[in-house]
């Protein structure tokens, strides 16, 4: 048979890429192809220290794992449910009692759903603390920032799939927020809801985002976050605050060295998330009762420092400003934090490092003090009664929390000769762990009425 000039050009690019011939055997083929695979995702070659567990804590990877697990439990849920009340409570009954394995799936998506909000935030800090969102890499910060608010959105529109009362009323207080966007709040509103309120609609709304626009959104932003890796020259280095550049960069080759790693971690977080869901089960309350609000009715956890925000502001201020605020400062780090110095070093500097350690320190102690005040002292709307409620309740006191934090900054730009850098890290640093203590006060700290309440001992009444 005569060669044409394509089987030359084919034969030739074989014997550049397989210059010991084509493996003959199924194995040998499977591997090829395997191997092929993760250099798609991968580089062939990774820098020893990017590798150090204690440096990414492999957070990335675990959000991404946690993702294909959510959608391929999610696929099997899927098959057992209908999203129509009340059917859909009825389905979720039967998963648990009349399906094979349904109350482990469902245990499964339910319990790594609420991980990968914890991980992805987690990931987000690891990445924060590293400055490891300045230049090259804003843009797969920005990808970041969309992906955070996807998985919440995700999250949030499964929730309410249960139909239970949990679901049902955790959904009505987390979508009462959108009244309050400016203009066209309502119509959006109803956009989401599908009518003035949470009903058969909502659950037919919130199922198509939850099954098609915000897992392709998901899975498409990832793909563009991992090319973004290899495309910015792969993960930011690490460096030890004592190291310097002599320090050479050590390459191994991905496979095995950091596939085999990532099995084993992947391994291991399966069987931690298969041995919890097995013992844990996913809550399920009552059937949807739109006439039965349970006290106190609270939002989804990951929600709760925003609903514990409204309770000391207006809810344009606590609903809409300030989140509005902190996730633009939040996008447009990378381009106002622009400094090419300490990248991949943890809190940026020894001085960095004091500098988290008293932001944090200072934020436990004032959080906590400032939602009590705002509970039994302040009273910014009996003493400003002839103000709108908007401005006594809501742009005063937001007001006062901004001159506290300018003045902070101040302090410790001159006190402390910090950098821009140094500042960002402080200030920062302090709004994450406001964020961590609003929300541990709204889960666990409020109670009846919404009134502070301890736990283990009878609610506080308050004003
Ligand atoms: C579901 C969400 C996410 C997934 C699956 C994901 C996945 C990953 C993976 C696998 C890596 C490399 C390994 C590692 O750093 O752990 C990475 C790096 C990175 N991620 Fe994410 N990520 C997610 C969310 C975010 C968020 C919320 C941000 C920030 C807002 C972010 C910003 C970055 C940046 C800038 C890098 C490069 C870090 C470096 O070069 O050191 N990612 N991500």
């Amino acid at each position: 048979m005569n060669e044409t000039p394509s089987d030359n050009i084919i034969q030739r690019m074989r014997a550049r890429l397989w210059p010991n011939g084509l493996p003959r055997d199924d194995r040998g083929r499977m591997r090829l192809v395997v191997n092929n695979l993760i250099l798609h995702i991968h580089p062939a070659k990774v820098s020893m220290r990017a590798m150090r567990w204690t440096y990414t804590w492999g957070l990335g990877g675990l959000a991404a794992m946690l993702l294909v697990l959510l959608g391929s439990t999610g696929i099997l849920l899927e098959i057992n449910y209908t999203p129509s009340a009340p059917q859909a409570y009825l389905n979720i009954l039967e998963l648990r009692s009349n399906v094979w394995f349904g109350e482990l799936i469902r245990n499964v998506h339910h319990w790594s759903a609420n991980l990968l909000v914890v991980v992805t935030v987690l990931h987000l800090l690891r990445v924060f603390f590293t400055g490891a969102y300045r230049p090259p890499r804003e843009t797969n910060w920005l990808i970041g920032v969309g992906m955070l608010l996807l998985v919440l959105g995700g999250n949030f529109t499964g929730y309410l799939l249960p139909w239970d009362q949990l679901a049902f009323w955790a959904i009505t207080v987390g979508t009462s927020v959108l009244t309050y966007v400016p203009l066209i709040g309502d119509a959006l509103g109803r956009l989401l809801l599908g009518g003035p309120e949470v009903s058969g609609a909502t659950l037919l709304n919130f199922y198509s985002l939850h099954i098609s626009f915000i897992p392709l959104a998901i899975f498409g932003l990832m793909s563009f976050h991992f090319w973004r890796i290899r495309k910015d020259g792969g993960l930011t280095n690490p460096r030890g605050v004592d190291e310097t550049e002599k320090v050479k960069l050590e390459r191994v080759t991905t496979i095995p060295h950091l596939v085999r790693r990532e099995l084993v971690y992947a391994l291991v977080w399966l069987a931690a998330i298969l041995v919890w869901a097995m013992l844990v089960p996913a809550p399920l309350e009552g059937i949807a009762n739109p006439d039965l609000s349970p006290n106190p009715a609270k939002a989804p956890w990951y929600f709760l420092g925003l609903q514990e925000l409204l309770l000391h502001f207006h809810p344009l201020v606590g609903a809409i400003i300030i989140p509005a605020a902190f996730f633009i400062g939040l996008a447009l780090l990378p381009f106002y934090d622009v400094a090419a110095e300490n990248v991949g070093v943890y809190f940026r500097s020894h001085r960095g490092r004091s500098l988290t350690v008293l932001a944090t320190g200072l934020s436990l102690v004032s959080t906590p003090l400032w939602v009590a005040l705002d509970e039994f002292v302040l009273h910014w709307a009996d003493w400003l009664p002839a103000w709108p409620s908007l401005v006594s309740n809501g742009l005063v006191p937001l007001a006062v929390v901004a001159l506290g934090l300018i003045l902070m900054d101040e302090w410790v730009k001159d006190s402390f000769k910090a950098t821009v850098e140094e500042r960002v890290l402080f200030l920062f640093t302090f709004l994450f762990v406001a964020i961590f203590i609003l929300t541990i006060i709204g889960i666990f700290f409020r109670g009846p009425g919404m009134s502070l309440y301890w736990p283990w001992a009878m609610p506080v009444v308050s004003h």
